[in-house]
């Protein structure tokens, strides 16, 4: 285990054990974990080239304050797309559980009220649920693509180490979230993928941890008729998991594939994160009932209503 996630695990198991629970969970971002300044530049960056937002989505907000606010848990909320769905929600006036390893503050205070960071790695198994007294979806994104290697040379380790943060911590945070999202008859959009359904050479972890996120948003259909779960394949999107796609995979994976990622990166053909984010943040607040279960891209015909 790497040192973040063992001084996570440690930090989070004191935030979310019984005497955490027994105060009311306020703002973490003073209690933010040490994160590396990389990292926080990232998070910066990227919140201020997104600040500003199309007209588009001016009028979807205008729209969305007329309703009364939501509550959403976003899980890997600090970057990339998740970033771009805790955005959109917050601009319509909705309340955000943030969730990840690294702060991003500017949202606390351009959105005083209306977010709550959760500092915490997903490798946390009791993860607790925190809300503003009720929850009406969780949005599971976060992940991680690594390792990225051939199953002759795959680390047992590692693969583990993978489905921790991928796959076990995303039950974790369903299985708790299921009592209260019953009560609103609530959402739950997993950020699946591409790889779910499509093996790309040397991707075995990242590719069987999204076929077992779709499985388990299939199963949350068939046991839970108040809750709405869809998963959602954002297409190939322009945060830091394509980077270090475009770092790790040459050589690893096939020649083929690798050159066509890095062309689609080099001839601007990757998607913004806030074109799938826009998709996610409004099947978290309306999806309909007959999506349940259901894998779809986010561009589909199936969620062609929850685009702008
Ligand atoms: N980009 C693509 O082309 C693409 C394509 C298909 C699917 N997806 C999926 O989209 C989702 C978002 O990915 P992205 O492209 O936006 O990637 P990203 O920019 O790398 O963001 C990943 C997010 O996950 C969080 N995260 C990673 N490990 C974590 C851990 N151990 N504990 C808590 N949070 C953790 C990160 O937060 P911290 O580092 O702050 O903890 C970050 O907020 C992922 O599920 C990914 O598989 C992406």
């Amino acid at each position: 285990m790497l040192p973040l996630q063992e001084d996570m695990r440690r930090q989070a198991q004191s935030w979310f054990g019984p005497r955490a629970r027994r105060h009311h969970m306020k703002s973490l971002t003073s209690r933010a974990p040490r994160v590396s300044k990389e990292n926080n530049d990232n998070s910066r960056n990227y919140y201020r080239q997104n600040k500003h937002r199309s007209a588009s989505i001016a009028s979807y907000t205008r729209h969305n304050t007329m309703s009364e606010p939501k509550v959403i848990i976003v899980t890997g909320g600090s970057k990339g797309i998740g970033l771009a769905v805790v955005q959109d929600l917050l601009k319509a006036s909705h309340k955000v559980v943030l969730v990840a390893r690294t702060p991003v503050s500017e949202l606390a205070k351009d959105y005083p009220g209306q977010v709550t960071f959760l500092a915490a790695d997903m490798t946390v198994s009791d993860l607790a649920l925190i809300s503003y007294g009720k929850l009406d979806g969780v949005v599971v994104n976060h992940g991680v693509l690594t390792p990225i290697t051939r199953l002759a040379d795959a680390s047992i380790e590692d693969w583990k180490s993978h489905y921790d943060v991928n796959v076990f911590s995303a039950l974790s945070i369903v299985k708790e979230a299921i009592p209260h999202l019953r009560a609103t008859k609530g959402k739950i959009i997993f950020v699946s993928s591409g790889a779910a359904i499509k093996a790309y050479a040397a991707w075995g972890a990242y590719g069987s941890s999204k076929a077992a996120l779709n499985s388990i948003c299939r199963h949350v259909a068939v046991e839970e008729p108040d809750i709405t779960a869809v998963a959602v394949s954002p297409g190939r999107v322009d945060t830091d998991m394509q980077k270090e796609l475009r770092e790790k995979g040459q050589g690893v994976m096939s020649d083929k594939e690798y050159a066509d990622f890095v062309s689609a990166f080099e001839e601007g053909q990757l998607n913004k994160p806030e074109w799938p984010a826009q998709v996610i943040a409004k099947l978290s607040l309306d999806a309909k009932s007959d999506l349940s279960g259901k894998y779809v891209a986010w561009n589909g015909p199936e969620v062609a209503g929850y685009r702008k």
